[in-house]
């Protein structure tokens, strides 16, 4: 793989990354390491910087545990030389599996993303793009809108469809808008599941026959209300024709959509590079133990505004 694609392709997981969650760091050194003493005073001044409620000495003892080997994990990584940083943000106290599990959209397995991955790639819109730039970056094209928050609710679903969505407007009407995550997380319900996951085709489907209002218009709460405000919905921002999925297992055809708009990715989060990224580039190499899901989507012509 030349450099140029992993330029590009790093873009595309730097834009995952950014949709998936905000992260700070939070320092520390060897001398926070050195003694349990001080590793709990560490624990405490980490409680503290997060503004966490106070916990009695019983409830933050299993933490505690967790805590201490994620500190210690993050120093050896960050003492490994890796192109990229881990931090200690505020996901300290969660082992992997409970981040899976409150931000990973853990209740929609790999057999459902992979559902409808297309074998021909004849039908690909951008499979006749030719001179594909060494590389692109989106937001530097103004096509990206801030980064959001998804908050403690599983839905990186309905914040990757949305990015989708906003770069194609973006492409399409030359505006920039912040589209609403929360009308997908309230409105769109007959097979997405809410804070527990969802698959960003069905997102794109509502989108396409509902269209989507805009993040001021419908607010996000990172909560399922459990009933949709169809009132804000009817004033719709914009609108898609379609989607479609880039041929899987094919960088050629990912460079072709890449270069194109900003394209909508599923990867694998599960982790603790993903848990305390914090900095610098992720490259896909370096990401090999962990899988990138091979089913990213891209949206073609947009009609209306
Ligand atoms: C790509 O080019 C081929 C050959 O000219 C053509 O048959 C096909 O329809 C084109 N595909 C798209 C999606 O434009």
């Amino acid at each position: 793989m030349g450099v140029g694609k992993a330029w590009l392709l790093a873009t595309v997981l730097a834009l995952a990354l950014a949709l998936s969650t905000a992260v700070e760091g939070f320092h520390f050194d060897e001398k926070d390491l050195a003694t349990e003493k001080s590793l709990w005073d560490l624990y405490d001044r980490w409680q503290n910087h997060h503004t966490m409620r106070t916990r009695d000495v019983l409830e933050k003892l299993k933490p505690f545990d967790v805590f201490k080997d994620n500190v210690r994990y993050i120093h050896e990584f960050n003492k490994m030389g890796k192109p990229y940083k881990l931090g200690l943000n505020k996901f300290g106290d969660l082992t992997p599996e409970e981040f899976r599990q409150k931000y990973a959209g853990y209740k929609i397995g790999h057999s459902a993303l992979h559902h409808e991955a297309p074998k021909r790639s004849q039908l690909f819109s951008h499979v006749n793009v030719t001179d594909v730039p060494p590389s692109v970056d989106w937001r530097t094209r103004g096509a990206v809108a801030p980064v959001k928050n998804q908050g403690e609710c599983g839905d990186c679903w309905a914040f990757s469809a949305v990015g989708a969505v906003e770069g194609i407007n973006h492409i399409k009407t030359k505006r920039l808008l912040s589209l609403s995550e929360q009308e997908l997380l309230d409105c769109d319900t007959a097979q997405n599941l809410g804070c527990s996951g969802g698959i960003m085709d069905y997102a794109f489907e509502f989108i396409k026959n509902n269209g989507i209002t805009t993040e001021s218009n419908y607010p996000y709460t990172a909560v399922e209300s459990g009933a949709c405000d169809s009132d804000k919905g009817r004033s719709r921002a914009t609108v898609i024709d379609g989607h479609e999925s880039v041929p899987s297992s094919d960088e050629d055809s990912l460079l072709k959509a890449a270069s194109q708009q900003p394209v909508s990715v599923a990867i694998e989060s599960v982790g603790r590079p993903f848990q305390f990224y914090s900095e610098a580039r992720l490259h896909l190499h370096h990401l090999l133990p962990l899988r990138v899901s091979r089913v990213l989507r891209t949206l073609h012509e947009l009609t209306g505004a």
